[in-house]
């Protein structure tokens, strides 16, 4: 059992293999403590660490300092208005105006196997991978319930939350605020990491000291966003990629979101997570009920690497459901770096005919294929195919491309509409916008409002169509802009508050509806690169664009980012045409190959126009693709140096789960005269096997490569890169 109540001293123990999470039921008022998370405690006798005996303000023994208890208690699930000042997770309006609330026990359930939520992307696991806590907690002036929902996972050392809302009162109540998580812990000197940037500069990390005040990330953007990242973790101050403690939240979400951590006058540390609440109300009438979407929670007693390792497996074994997720993706060739909009059936042939010679195993063809869309200037919405540029329809080129023994796939917009559109000229109504306020434009476009059925309708149609109408294996569904000027036809005044939550439910409902309907479809979410990629988008396609910047040495920070929390196979990633589109850096062709090895793999360029060197290598890059992919897709990630870091050079390692072979990636960024070699100790191996290195004669144990270490030969030039292929003997 890796839930236990112990009845006498009311505490809840919740085990994984090497956590434990404890939660307390105290005083007459039965408020939800929070006592402990951290390292596995077999002895579950922690209630002494609530504090309860030391404060003199406990309500039952001194409710004339009822306040004082409240904002200073570790609560489990802390609630607004009543003087808990600190952040609090779920704040309420009464029809008569009023706000606070106080969430008392009443009763819980433990049951086995992973529960889902419904219309939210959740993560599963069978009776034997996860047990679930279900705490029933009330308000008993609103008659408001809240189900505290935890899933323990064993297998792979974390622990979900998540919140449901209840009205179990008398009238309708207006929830404000309704995070998904809190976590009340004692300073210990942390530093908060988090994941910052811009387009085509997504996921930079940055750590900063938690110090007195509240630190939040967060996006208003209607999307996850390019700009923070629902994640936040805290680790020990001077933690390392394998020291220090860290506790870490990630959001299953893709949507408004804000994570914050808070330090107080006690020095204790508060963080929350969950759908931010500037812009959100959620009326809720009696009887019905809220479900706030999944946190997801890692403890690392072995600093970031331990975390990240440990989030790779929770996705690809807890959250990612495709059929692709455990294969080979195939190689891709996509057209956008290539022609952009300037592309015909003419062109896309000869393309694939080049790529197909190659070894290329796919050909998608990006933006511009339908209505009028000679630019990104219109035609979003209008989803047919445009004949004059593909001569002979769409089922004709796809045919070509099948005759060439390779997939087709295709880009769509789904969410979008221009306003030189015919769907607009004749729908202006379905883009979101404020009534009587001209909408803001953004890369010349508006947002559809798919809350509204009919056009959720319209739009999966537009997509599905166009499937069934050829053998298409794979789509990318891109979002190119953020939401603003919220505002809906169908939403009454008191509901206009849920749109930006129900835009979210409606686009997890239509990809629902697209894989349930095309089972074999290999689905790649984007958006403007990488501004919603998210663990809600996972749970509907295996694999996210990351950005729209290729740049090998770019991309090296973007994906080291990205790997802190996501698996290398969910990372879209793909070689280009040089100089570099985004920043016009020349990189040598090898060096893209092995970058974006660490991802998905494929080219975004035009094979028929690269220079013929690189040209021959494709077969070669294939090649090391197929050799190492299923290494790079289910082994364990090390970070063993970072270029953000020390501005010099680059390291990483995936390690086979069975510790039998292992491929470390080294890319020279900046060279340094009069240095010839460089030391790396390597990580993740068995120290008592025995490794060959791949091309040498010698071979060394573990305990060799890992503690004393390799010299890395210092190439001459910049950017350059080598693989390190070590088996074992
Ligand atoms: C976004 C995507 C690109 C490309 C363009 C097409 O920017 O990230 O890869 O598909 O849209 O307009």
């Amino acid at each position: 059992m890796s839930i236990t109540f112990h009845e006498k001293e009311q505490i809840f123990k919740l085990d994984t293999k090497n956590t434990t999470y404890a939660i307390g039921i105290v005083d007459e008022d039965k408020f939800l403590g929070h006592i402990y998370y951290g390292a596995r405690l077999d002895d579950y006798r922690i209630g002494y660490l609530m504090r309860i005996s030391e404060n003199p303000f406990v309500p039952s023994e001194n409710n004339r300092d009822r306040v004082s208890f409240l904002d200073s208690f570790a609560m489990e699930y802390p609630t607004h208005g009543l003087g808990d000042y600190r952040e609090s997770c779920i704040s309420i309006r009464t029809l008569n105006g009023n706000m606070g609330l106080s969430l008392s026990y009443v009763s819980h359930k433990i049951t086995e196997g992973k529960t889902s939520f419904e219309g939210l992307p959740s993560s599963f696991g069978s009776r034997e991978e996860c047990s679930v806590l279900e705490i029933l907690c009330e308000d008993k002036v609103t008659g408001l319930q809240a189900v505290l929902q935890y899933g323990v996972f064993d297998d792979v050392d974390v622990i979900t939350r998540s919140v449901k809302v209840m009205n179990n009162g008398q009238e309708a109540v207006y929830l404000t605020k309704v995070y998904s998580a809190c976590l009340d812990m004692d300073n210990q000197d942390f530093e908060a990491v988090s994941l910052h940037g811009s387009w085509a500069r997504e996921r930079q990390i940055q750590s900063v000291p938690v110090s007195h005040g509240k630190y939040s990330v967060e996006s208003i953007r209607g999307e996850s966003s390019h700009q923070d990242h629902p994640f936040m973790a805290l680790k020990t101050k001077n933690g390392t990629q394998e020291t220090g403690e860290v506790y870490a939240m990630h959001f299953v979400y893709s949507g408004n979101f804000k994570v914050q951590v808070q330090s107080d006058q006690f020095d204790q540390v508060r963080m929350v997570m969950g759908i931010h609440p500037e812009g959100f109300t959620w009326k809720l009438e009696k009887g019905e009920a809220f479900q706030a979407p999944e946190v997801v929670m890692v403890y690392s007693g072995e600093g970031l690497g331990k975390m990240s390792r440990t989030f790779h497996d929770f996705y690809r074994k807890h959250l990612i459901r495709s059929e692709y997720k455990d294969k080979k993706r195939p190689v891709l060739i996509n057209n956008w770096e290539a022609t952009y909009f300037e592309f015909d059936t003419e062109k896309l042939i000869a393309i694939a005919r080049e790529a197909s010679q190659l070894g290329i195993e796919m050909l998608v063809m990006d933006d511009g294929w339908f209505g009028s869309r000679c630019d990104d200037n219109r035609a979003l919405g209008d989803w047919y195919v445009n004949e004059d540029k593909l001569k002979g329809g769409l089922k004709y080129l796809v045919d070509e491309v099948n005759k060439l023994g390779m997939k087709f796939g295709i880009w769509f917009e789904p969410e979008m509409i221009s306003p030189d559109s015919d769907l607009y000229r004749s729908h202006p109504d379905w883009a979101i916008a404020i009534p009587g306020r001209k909408a803001s434009l953004c890369r010349n476009q508006y947002v559809l409002d798919l809350t509204r059925k009919e056009v959720r309708d319209y739009a999966y149609e537009c997509v599905a169509k166009i499937l069934r109408s050829a053998n298409i294996e794979y789509v990318k569904w891109d979002m190119n802009r953020q939401l603003s000027d919220l505002g809906s036809l169908e939403l009454p005044a008191d509901r206009m508050g849920e749109l930006y939550h129900r835009y979210v439910l409606a686009v997890y409902e239509m990809q629902e509806r697209l894989i349930q309907e095309f089972p074999h479809l290999l689905l790649e979410n984007c958006s403007g690169g990488g501004a919603r990629f998210d663990p809600g988008m996972l749970y509907y396609s295996p694999q996210i664009w990351c950005s729209d910047d290729t740049d090998a040495i770019e991309r090296l920070k973007i994906q080291e980012g990205t790997a802190l929390i996501y698996p290398l196979s969910a990372m879209g990633a793909h070689v280009s045409d040089c100089p570099n589109h985004t920043v016009g850096r020349v990189t040598p062709f090898e060096t893209r190959g092995y970058v974006a090895l660490a991802g998905t793999f494929g080219y975004e360029l035009d094979v028929t126009k690269i220079p013929e060197e690189d040209r021959n290598m494709i077969p070669e890059q294939v090649a090391m693709y197929h050799k190492y992919n299923d290494l790079v897709r289910e082994g364990d990630y090390y970070r063993i140096a970072s270029y953000a870091e020390n501005h010099y050079f680059d390291c990483y390692g995936v390690v086979s789960k069975d510790k039998k072979e292992a491929l470390y990636t080294f890319v020279q960024v900046l060279n340094r005269p009069n240095c010839h070699s460089r030391r790396i100790k390597l990580q993740g191996l068995a120290p008592e096997k025995t490794y060959r290195i791949e091309g040498e004669d010698n071979t060394y144990t573990g305990e060799l490569l890992m503690k004393a270490g390799i010299n890395i030969q210092n190439p001459w030039g910049d950017f350059k890169g080598q693989l390190i292929h070590l088996v074992e003997e």
